[in-house]
């Protein structure tokens, strides 16, 4: 293990995943460090939204373990990875389409209300989180109402209701338009400062290279480099598997 590792509040060893014959992930190994944003890119069905099912419990590796903050988590189910401080948005979104902006957050900052020892009061941490993603003037709206892109801030706003210590986004900029990319970024950038391990999964080539620390490429269900945004926009294996053909 590298120092990097050593503090690193989610770590997966080794995981590999079939499907009947298939092989989607591949003896996978992958740390997010408190404070960064680390990023998870590859071409479709190279096996990242896989990846961030295993490690929400929702599907369970044939080999390899998660963990987080050291604590081995890989037989524990999605609602107590959650309440060990790990969230999750959707590629494809999961929101209460009938609810609004508000009532889906809330729903989220009541169900941590119902394990956490604080004495946080959720209507006050939602209009918090409203206010922090940027959709106070839609914040009654019901978000079948909404475009994807802030059906999205939703997804997240639904994460930072249950105060996350480690945050999956699964492609959270599609849908969005520049101007709110350019917004996500600086959000993204402060909820890292304030100590979370976000993973970013992004075919927004620019964003990923903007946002992250560190970029792990994924391809075919194996990672085929880690490295800076630097390292890993001049690496040949990278180039010839996905960039070469996305870069802006
Ligand atoms: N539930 C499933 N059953 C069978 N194959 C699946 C299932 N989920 C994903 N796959 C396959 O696993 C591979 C990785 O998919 P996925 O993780 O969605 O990739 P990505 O998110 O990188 O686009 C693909 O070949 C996909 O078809
Ligand atoms: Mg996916």
């Amino acid at each position: 293990m590298t120092s990097a590792d050593d503090k690193a509040s989610l770590s997966v060893q080794g995981v590999t995943v079939r499907f009947g014959g298939n092989i989607a992930l591949d003896d996978v190994t992958l740390a997010a460090n408190p404070g960064c944003v680390t990023g998870l890119i590859g071409p479709n069905g190279a096996g990242k939204t896989t990846l961030f099912n295993v490690i929400t419990g929702l599907l369970a590796p044939n080999a390899g373990i998660v963990t987080m903050n050291d604590r081995d988590m890989t037989k524990l189910g999605p609602t107590r990875r959650a309440r060990l401080g790990l969230a999750r948005t959707f590629q494809r979104l999961e929101l209460f389409s009938l609810l609004s902006v508000r009532e889906n957050i809330r729903v989220a900052a009541d169900i941590r209300k119902g394990w956490s020892r604080d004495k946080d009061n959720p209507a006050e941490a939602v209009e918090k989180i409203i206010d922090r993603i940027g959709l106070r003037d839609v914040a009654d709206a019901r978000v079948d109402s909404l475009p994807t892109g802030q059906c999205r801030l939703v997804e997240l706003g639904r994460c930072l209701a249950t105060k996350p210590q480690v945050l999956l986004l699964d492609e959270p900029a599609s849908g969005q338009d520049e101007t709110e990319t350019a917004q996500f970024a600086v959000l993204l950038r402060e909820l890292a400062a304030e100590g979370m391990a976000v993973v970013l999964v992004e075919h927004d080539v620019r964003l990923v290279m903007d946002v992250c620390h560190t970029v792990n490429v994924l391809d075919f269900g194996r990672i085929i480099a880690v490295g800076t945004p630097e390292q890993i926009q001049q690496d040949p294996a990278v180039l010839a598997a996905y960039l070469g053909s996305t870069a802006p």
